[in-house]
């Protein structure tokens, strides 16, 4: 079923004016969130990367009322509404109330990170016998898919309600060159909130000439609630039995070795905290990508469980990624202003950021992440949402 957005608005508003609480579904809305300012181009003024754009935000209602908000800049998500084991909804990522924060103090909160996600070794790859630079803007290295990645990018959006819930169909299409990465990359994102509380994300991409892509989302769970303090006591569970360790600056040291018998041995449930402070990083902290595979699979296949003890709130991971990068908010101190004026601590959030291996560019042995025109890239990750007794 297909329904004209205006005629979904009506629907979105009745139902939405007692909001908050519990809103009835399935429904779609859209509103104003604010103006990105333009990012200029500095070698082509009369094409700045990002134009002067106005913002909207999508609330995505399924039947049940639970609920999510994703912004058209970064396909952030923005708010995302689950029920605890007393039927509470509660908002389990981080973020902020309004466009500022995400524009000058966000660590990725909600966003689709991209072209590459995480880390690219000094800024530079080969492909097909060319060297290719992209911005170094995390130590030596090159972080998200730079300095204008897609988290920056503002997409185009098409709600519509599908016969699995309400869906927010986002396109972008990154010119050639742009970020120093090659060929015209065309991205569809299309992002489902099922009525059985799953968010579904459906990557895909196609491009003109030989290029790399590997995408992601970059939401920062909390499930007791994003502004309830730290996930040490979440309970985790990990489809993965290896891991790529890294040098100092995050970068993968080529090998895949396995996490039994250290501190990354999340193969049996494990309170995220209990072996945290073992880590030797700095910040101390998970930043790690865990391996459960060596290619996409077909259908997505269960990467990771998260459990809240207080809330009951579950969280079950799903993806056709190889990998996932757990990161545990390490760099997160306190400083930003979040939602409602939240605080959020160190460890006040987990990541799981279902992808290809950090630095496959640079790595022979990883599975590739090299697209060329012609082919399609796919991926699927869902996260799915239920309570424990
Ligand atoms: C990286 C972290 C980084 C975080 C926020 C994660 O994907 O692995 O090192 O701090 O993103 O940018």
């Amino acid at each position: 079923m297909r329904l004209p957005l205006s005629l979904l608005v009506v629907f979105a508003m009745t139902t939405l004016a007692t909001a908050q609480s519990k809103p009835a579904g399935p429904a779609v809305k859209d509103e104003p969130f604010g103006t990105a300012p333009e990012i200029p181009n500095p070698a082509d003024k009369a094409k700045p990367i990002r134009p002067e754009s106005k913002i909207t935000a999508y609330t995505l209602v399924n039947k049940s009322g639970a609920w999510v908000k994703i912004l058209t800049l970064g396909g952030i998500i923005a708010e995302l509404h689950v029920p605890d084991r007393d039927g509470k909804l509660g908002d389990v990522v981080l973020g902020f109330d309004s466009i500022d924060g995400y524009l000058k103090d966000s660590p990725y909160f909600g966003c689709i990170t991209g072209r590459v996600a995480n880390r690219i070794a000094n800024g530079k790859f080969t492909l097909d016998g060319k060297e290719y630079a992209v911005p170094v803007n995390n130590g030596k290295n090159s972080l998200h898919g730079g300095t204008a990645g897609f988290d920056k990018m503002v997409w185009k959006a098409d709600a519509s309600l599908s016969a699995h819930g309400p869906t927010l169909k986002l396109t972008y299409t990154s010119p050639d060159g742009s970020q120093g990465y090659p060929g015209e990359l065309s991205c569809v994102v299309q992002y489902t909130w099922t009525d059985a509380n799953e968010l579904r994300i459906d990557y895909s991409a196609t491009t003109n000439k030989a290029t790399v892509v590997n995408l992601t989302n970059h939401s920062y769970f909390n499930l007791g609630g994003h502004a309830s303090g730290t996930v040490l006591d979440h309970e985790l569970t990990l489809a993965a039995d290896k891991y790529t360790p890294t040098d100092d600056s995050l970068i993968p040291i080529g090998k895949i070795e396995p996490v039994a018998g250290t501190p990354l041995d999340f193969t049996k449930p494990a309170k995220i905290g209990a072996r945290i402070k073992q880590i030797k990083a700095d910040p101390v902290g998970y930043d790690h990508n865990f391996v459960h595979g060596d290619k996409n699979t077909a259908e997505p296949k269960l990467c990771a469980t998260v459990t809240e003890p207080k809330s009951g709130r579950v969280m079950e991971v799903r993806t056709t990624e190889p990998g996932v990068q757990l990161y545990t908010g390490n760099f997160l101190d306190g400083k930003v202003k979040g939602k409602g004026g939240a605080v959020y601590p160190q460890y006040g959030a987990i990541c799981l950021e279902t992808q290809h291996f950090p630095d496959s560019p640079n790595q022979p042995t990883f599975p590739s992440i090299t697209l060329k025109p012609g082919d399609e890239y796919r991926t699927t990750t869902i996260y799915k949402f239920g309570t424990a007794k």
